[in-house]
């Protein structure tokens, strides 16, 4: 299968690749790094000549809500536009659990790029996941302000990027599917725990501090509103176990 997978350079986009090689697939990633720009709609065009799915795990690392409505509403047109014209059969995407209980910040942007993609003209499957491991290390490039680290009060349920990787490559092999049921790690665990487990293991000393803010969407992170529902599909590594699987 040909497969075109938007993103692939960032943290799940780099396992999507990976995987979708192995498994014997034509892979190309589209990135801004690799000459395709999806907000600007540069390059888009010869990148999808040829390709039947595009697997979108692009995204922006802001928590603005008019920066991330705009990002995704322009690359999910870009996607489908020069998709449709490509004659792509299926925009498999990945977004987060919860997004509909927290439309603000990031999730707003998520949300309307649902919205986008089930009333566009590509079929396509839509899976929700929970953070990944690797949020952690989001969370301290993002929130550091110098040696203190801003942790939100998040009760969240963390999974491998790697395993949301295969259940997405998984998604783009079955054909459209529309939503698949939530996918997140074996346990919940608290933000403030997994900081200070990172720190621990890398040998860094921070001063961290959980904070609270009123909104839609930190009221959502600290109610347990973003944990995946009964009868989510449950990933296999611990984030105990990851933290153990990485070098320090
Ligand atoms: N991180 C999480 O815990 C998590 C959990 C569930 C779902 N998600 C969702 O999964 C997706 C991927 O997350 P991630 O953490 O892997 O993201 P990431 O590491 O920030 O990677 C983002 C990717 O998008 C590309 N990109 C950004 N702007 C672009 C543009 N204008 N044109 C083309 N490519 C562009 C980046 O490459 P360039 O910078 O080179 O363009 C990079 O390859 C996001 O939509 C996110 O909302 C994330």
């Amino acid at each position: 299968m040909e497969i075109a997978v938007a993103g692939g350079t960032g943290i799940v986009g780099r396992h999507v690749v990976r995987i979708a090689k192995e498994r014997g697939h034509q892979v190309r990633s589209l990135s801004r790094r690799e000459g395709v720009d999806l907000v600007k709609a540069e390059g888009v065009g010869s990148a999808l000549k040829g390709v039947g799915t595009v697997i979108d795990v692009s995204g922006l690392r802001s928590m603005h809500t008019k920066k991330s409505v705009d990002f995704f509403m322009a690359t999910t047109e870009s996607l489908q536009q020069y998709g449709k014209a490509a004659g792509v059969q299926h925009h498999v995407v990945l977004s987060i659990v919860g997004v509909d209980k927290a439309p603000a910040g990031l999730y707003a942007g998520k949300q309307a790029q649902e919205e986008a993609v089930r009333h566009g003209d590509l079929p396509w499957t839509i899976l929700r996941a929970t953070q990944f491991h690797e949020f952690v290390e989001q969370v301290l490039d993002r929130a550091s302000l110098g040696p203190t680290v801003l942790v939100p009060r998040f009760k969240t349920q963390p999974i491998a990027a790697a395993e949301v990787a295969e259940a997405l490559v998984d998604a783009a092999e079955a054909g459209p599917q529309g939503f698949l049921p939530d996918l997140g790690g074996p346990r919940p665990e608290r933000l403030r725990d997994m900081v200070d487990k990172y720190l621990r293991k890398s040998g860094k000393k921070r001063l961290v501090l959980e904070v609270s803010a009123p909104g839609v969407l930190w009221k959502a992170m600290r109610s347990g509103a973003l944990l995946p529902a009964a009868g989510a599909a449950v990933g296999r590594q611990s984030f105990d176990e990851w933290l153990e699987s990485r070098e320090s």
